[in-house]
């Protein structure tokens, strides 16, 4: 069933040889841990859809070692070269028309003319797309819904026996996705805010238009999403009985349940590390509700606050 493998060279060279075969590779990503298949192969891709529960309208991330390799798939603009110049490879995913005719599995694109492809920075991830040969497509290895896995045990409960080898590279050292790119008409867009701050993206190509609410562009903007069992309460400044707390920075109200502080000195990058995994925690606890300390909406915090607001979303299940 799943293997869990240490990241040295043999383990990965043996995860290759079965991506590449049509099996099924969790990995991490500088972000996230992926859940990844030969993105040539669309019963691969199938697979992933099928493990995950994801539903068929949601595209996914192609993962490939450079700008050229992403060339054979897609077709860049100049702001999209650009950005590929200034944050490849990294936490940054562009969503580019797909080349005619393409190797692409269709199931990539969820039926858009679109593909959605990045470079990942980081070293298991490049030496398992280096020895695979082929592009990966890779997803947040968690169910569908529910919060990103950034290390191989929330792979483990995430996804156990329905992928072939997690590779455990240890934690992820951003721990959020990717900022995902798109273009409409011509104009750039900020689809997902993730790893990536809007501020740097905005450096290279000035203002990113607003995506309207209640018009998906990304199937990750539905509103719930990344979602614990537990109900979130966002903005709290204090604790009311029965609730755990997710708290940011020194000043922290007394009398929760159970608690894990984002960060105590108020550092953004080390709170979007902690976000997944600290939502895991508290949601283990058992309290009914989390209650989240405010999160300033710079830098990181843009994406913190977008993941905080899917998963306290309501859900209809
Ligand atoms: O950091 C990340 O991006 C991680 C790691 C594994 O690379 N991957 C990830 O994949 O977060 P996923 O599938 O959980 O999120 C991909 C997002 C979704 O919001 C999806 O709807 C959007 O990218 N997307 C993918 N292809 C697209 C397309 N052709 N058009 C619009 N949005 C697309
Ligand atoms: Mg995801």
């Amino acid at each position: 069933m799943t293997r869990i493998l240490s990241a040295d060279k043999a383990n990965i060279l043996e995860a290759a040889e079965l991506l590449r075969d049509g099996g099924l590779v969790a990995f991490p990503t500088e972000t996230v841990y992926g859940l990844g298949a030969n993105a040539l192969d669309d019963r691969a891709v199938a697979k992933i859809f099928a493990a995950k529960e994801r539903p068929r309208f949601n595209p996914l991330i192609v993962h490939v070692p450079d700008r050229q390799e992403a060339e054979e798939i897609v077709t860049f603009n100049p702001m999209a070269s650009a950005l590929a110049e200034a944050f490849w490879p990294g936490a940054l995913t562009l969503v580019l028309p797909r080349r005619h005719p393409s190797p692409l599995a269709q199931l990539v694109s969820a039926g858009l003319p679109t593909a959605a492809v990045r470079s990942p920075a980081h070293g298991i991830a490049r030496a398992l797309i280096d020895a695979a040969g082929v592009p990966v497509a890779a997803p947040s290895a968690n169910r569908s819904g529910r919060v990103s896995p950034t290390s191989a045990a929330h792979v483990a409960e995430e996804l156990e026996g329905r992928v072939d080898i997690i590779i455990d590279g240890g934690p992820c050292p951003f721990g959020i996705e990717s900022s995902v790119v798109g273009f409409d008409g011509g104009r750039p867009m900020l689809l997902r805010p993730g790893a990536v701050p809007r501020s740097a993206i905005e450096k290279v190509l000035g203002p990113l238009g607003v995506v309207k609410s209640g018009l998906i562009q990304a199937p990750g903007m539905l509103a719930s999403h990344y979602a614990p069992r537990a109900k979130l309460r966002l903005g709290a400044s204090d604790v009311q009985p029965g609730e755990a707390l997710l708290a940011f920075g020194p000043d922290v109200p007394a009398g929760a349940s159970s608690m894990q502080n984002l960060s105590p000195t108020g550092d953004l990058h080390e709170a979007a590390a902690n976000l997944f995994s600290m939502l895991r925690t508290l949601d283990r606890s058992g309290a009914p509700t989390i209650a989240v300390m405010p999160i300033p909406e710079r830098d990181l915090g843009e994406a913190i606050n977008d993941r905080l607001e899917r998963a306290a979303h309501p859900r209809e299940e």
